[in-house]
C-alpha cells in the first residue's frame, strides 16, 4: 500500500512537472471548443414583411445554387411577417395566403437541403412589424405563452435558430432581463438540442445577456447606407470585452449584395468578421451580383469569423478616422494575428501601426486577405504601413514572434455594469469617445457600487513577475479606487483629483502578474471613480 502510494505521488508529480512544461511553452492557451457565430441568410433587409413559403423555399434553393452552402452558410432564417394573429385556441395562427401549408413543411424544405431554420418572435406582445401591418402580429409574441411557443418552434416544426425582438415588451414595460431569461429557460425545457437564440434589443443590454443567449444585436437596425455601416462599426469598438465563449455581439445583418459601392462592402465584411458578428446575408440572391457572392465566400476573411477561439477584435490604433482592430487567431498568444484596418473617412488614407502595439516583435509575415497573397512590401523595419480607400478596408494576417501587450484601453474593458438600457439610479458606466483620450476613448461612470468596476481579464505576462502598472485616470473631486490582481487587492488610490474632468495624469503600482493571462480590476464600491483612459503594464526592472 505504502509503494502504491509512493508510486501515485511519483506519476501525479511528473504529471504536473509535465503539465507545468506544457504551460511554460504557451501559459496563455488553455482554450475549450466554443461554438462559433452562425452564417445564413435572413429575410427581413430585403422583404421586409413580403415574405412566402415560394420565397424562403427559393432563397434556400439559391443559398446552395450560388456556392455560398459549400462556404460555410448555413442558416435560412424567416424573419417577422408570416403571422395572423393569435387564434381563440391560444396558438399564433400562420398567414396562410403566404404559407400555405403552415410552417413547418418550410423548416423541413430547409432541412432536406443540408441547411438549418430559423424563425422569429417577439419577447412581448406584438411583433415589431405590428407597426405597418396590422393586425397580422397582434398577440404572437412570446410573453405569457413562452414554453407554449417555444416548444411549438423547436420540437413541433423543428427550427434550430429564434431570433427575439422586444417591440412588444416595450409596449408591456416588460423587465428584459427577465423576459429574456424567461424564454431561454424555456428553450432549454424544449427536446430539441443545439437551438441558437438571439436577444434583439438593439443594444448592449447588459452582461446578464452572455449568460442567456447566443448572440445579442447591439444596435438599431441597420441600413442601405454607408452611414449605418460606419456607426454600427464606432458602436462596436469598445464592446470586444464581452464576446467570449461562445457568445457573440450580433452586427445585426448584411446589406452586402444591395447595390453599396464596393470599398463600403469589404468594410462590412470585414469589420463583422473580425468582431465575429453572426454573418447573415440580407439580400435577394436572385439579383445579387457576382462581385459580392465572392466577397461573402473570401474564406481568409470567414475564417477571422469563424476562428476557433471565439473572440472578437479589438482596437489598436485609432487615428485620423482609421480604425485598427487586431485579435489572436488559432491560438491564445499564438503566432497568428488577424488586423483589419478600415478608413471611416471620405478620403483615401494611410497609418503606420508599430509591429510592437499589433503584439510583435522581429520579421512578421503579412498575408493579404483580399489579394489572397503575401504582402511583405507594407512591412517597414518595426511596423506595418498601410493605405486605404475611403470608406474601405484592408485586412491582413500576420505571423511572426510575440511579445506581450503593454497597453490596455478602457474600450477594451469588461465593464461589469455597463448596459445600454437604462440609467442606473446611481450611477451608469459608459465609454465615451475624446480627442484627449489615447486611442479617442475613456470610460467613466465607475464605481459608486459594488457591481460596478472595470477590468482587463487578459493582461498578458510570458515569464509572469513583478510589473509596474500605471493608470491614464482623470478626475475633477477627490476620488479615489483599489487596484486589484488575480483577485487580491494589490492597491490603493486616494485623492485622485487632476482639476478637471477631462485633465490626465498617471499614477502607478508595482504588482504581481502570474504567467499567462491576469485579470486587473479597478474598483470603488463606496463612492464614484476617475474617468479611466487605459492601463500599462511594463516589467519591473
Ligand atoms: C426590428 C428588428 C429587425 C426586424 C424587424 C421586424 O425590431 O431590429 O431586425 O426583425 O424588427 O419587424
Amino acid at each position: 500500500m505504502k509503494n502504491f502510494s509512493r508510486l501515485c505521488c511519483a506519476l501525479l508529480c511528473a504529471a504536473s512537472v509535465l503539465s507545468a512544461c506544457a504551460g511554460q511553452s504557451n501559459p496563455f492557451d488553455n482554450q475549450e471548443e466554443v461554438r462559433l457565430p452562425i452564417m445564413g441568410w435572413s429575410s427581413w433587409n430585403t422583404f421586409l414583411c413580403d415574405i412566402s413559403e415560394d420565397l424562403i423555399c427559393g432563397q434556400a434553393d439559391a443559398m446552395v445554387e450560388t456556392g455560398l452552402k459549400d462556404a460555410g452558410y448555413s442558416y435560412i432564417n424567416i424573419d417577422d411577417g408570416y403571422t395572423d394573429g393569435r387564434g381563440e385556441d391560444g396558438f399564433i395562427r400562420i398567414d396562410t395566403t403566404k404559407f400555405p401549408n403552415g410552417m413547418k413543411v418550410v423548416a423541413d424544405y430547409i432541412h432536406s437541403k443540408g441547411l438549418k431554420a430559423g424563425i422569429y418572435a417577439d419577447g412581448g406582445n406584438n411583433n415589431c412589424g405590428t407597426r405597418d401591418v396590422r393586425p397580422y402580429g397582434l398577440e404572437v409574441g412570446l410573453w405569457r405563452y413562452e414554453e407554449q411557443d417555444t416548444k411549438m418552434y423547436f420540437d413541433d416544426w423543428n427550427y434550430d435558430f429564434i431570433k427575439i425582438d422586444f417591440c412588444g415588451g416595450l409596449w408591456r414595460k416588460l423587465d428584459v432581463q427577465e423576459q429574456y431569461t424567461k424564454i431561454a429557460d424555456a428553450i432549454h425545457k424544449c427536446d430539441k438540442q443545439d437551438i441558437r437564440f438571439n436577444v434583439c434589443r438593439w443594444a448592449f443590454p447588459g452582461v446578464w445577456v452572455r449568460e442567456v443567449a447566443d448572440s445579442w444585436r447591439t444596435t438599431n437596425d441597420i441600413e442601405l447606407d454607408w452611414a449605418s455601416i460606419k456607426r454600427i462599426t464606432l458602436e462596436n469598438v469598445y464592446l470586444s470585452a464581452y464576446v467570449g465563449g461562445g457568445h457573440y455581439n450580433d452586427l445585426d445583418m448584411l446589406e452586402i449584395g444591395r447595390e453599396l459601392p464596393e470599398d463600403e462592402e469589404r468594410t462590412h465584411m470585414a469589420v463583422w468578421c473580425i468582431m465575429s458578428s453572426p454573418i447573415i446575408i440580407g439580400c435577394d440572391f436572385r439579383t445579387i451580383p457576382e462581385r459580392s457572392i465572392e466577397l461573402l465566400k473570401n474564406q481568409d476573411l470567414l475564417a477571422m469569423d469563424q476562428d476557433r477561439l471565439g473572440i472578437s477584435g479589438a482596437p489598436v490604433a485609432f487615428a485620423d478616422s482609421v480604425l485598427v482592430l487586431a485579435k489572436d487567431m488559432e491560438t491564445f498568444h499564438g503566432p497568428k494575428r488577424a488586423v483589419v484596418v478600415t478608413n471611416l473617412s471620405g478620403e483615401e488614407a494611410s497609418i503606420d501601426v508599430p509591429l510592437a502595439d499589433l503584439g510583435f516583435r522581429g520579421k512578421v509575415a503579412v498575408y493579404d486577405c483580399f489579394q489572397h497573397a503575401d504582402r511583405q512590401d507594407i512591412c517597414l523595419s518595426d511596423h506595418i504601413t498601410v493605405k486605404v480607400a475611403a470608406h474601405g478596408s484592408e485586412a491582413f494576417y500576420l505571423t511572426g514572434k510575440r511579445i506581450d501587450k503593454t497597453s490596455y484601453q478602457a474600450e477594451e474593458a469588461f465593464l461589469n455594469a455597463y448596459s445600454e438600457l437604462e440609467e442606473h439610479a446611481d450611477r451608469t458606466p459608459h465609454v465615451y469617445f475624446s480627442t484627449s483620450a489615447d486611442l479617442g476613448m475613456y470610460a467613466c461612470g465607475l464605481g459608486g457600487r459594488e457591481d460596478n468596476w472595470m477590468e482587463w481579464q487578459k493582461v498578458e505576462s510570458s515569464k509572469g513577475g513583478r510589473y509596474v502598472v500605471t493608470v491614464r485616470y482623470a478626475c475633477a473631486d477627490e476620488s479615489g479606487m483599489k487596484m486589484s490582481v488575480n483577485g487580491a487587492e494589490a492597491a490603493s488610490f486616494d485623492n485622485l483629483n487632476t482639476g478637471a474632468e477631462l485633465e490626465w495624469a498617471e499614477t502607478s503600482a508595482v504588482v504581481e502578474l502570474n504567467a499567462g493571462y491576469n485579470t486587473i480590476r479597478l474598483e470603488n464600491a463606496d463612492a464614484a471613480m476617475p474617468a479611466i483612459d487605459r492601463i500599462t503594464v511594463k516589467e519591473y526592472r
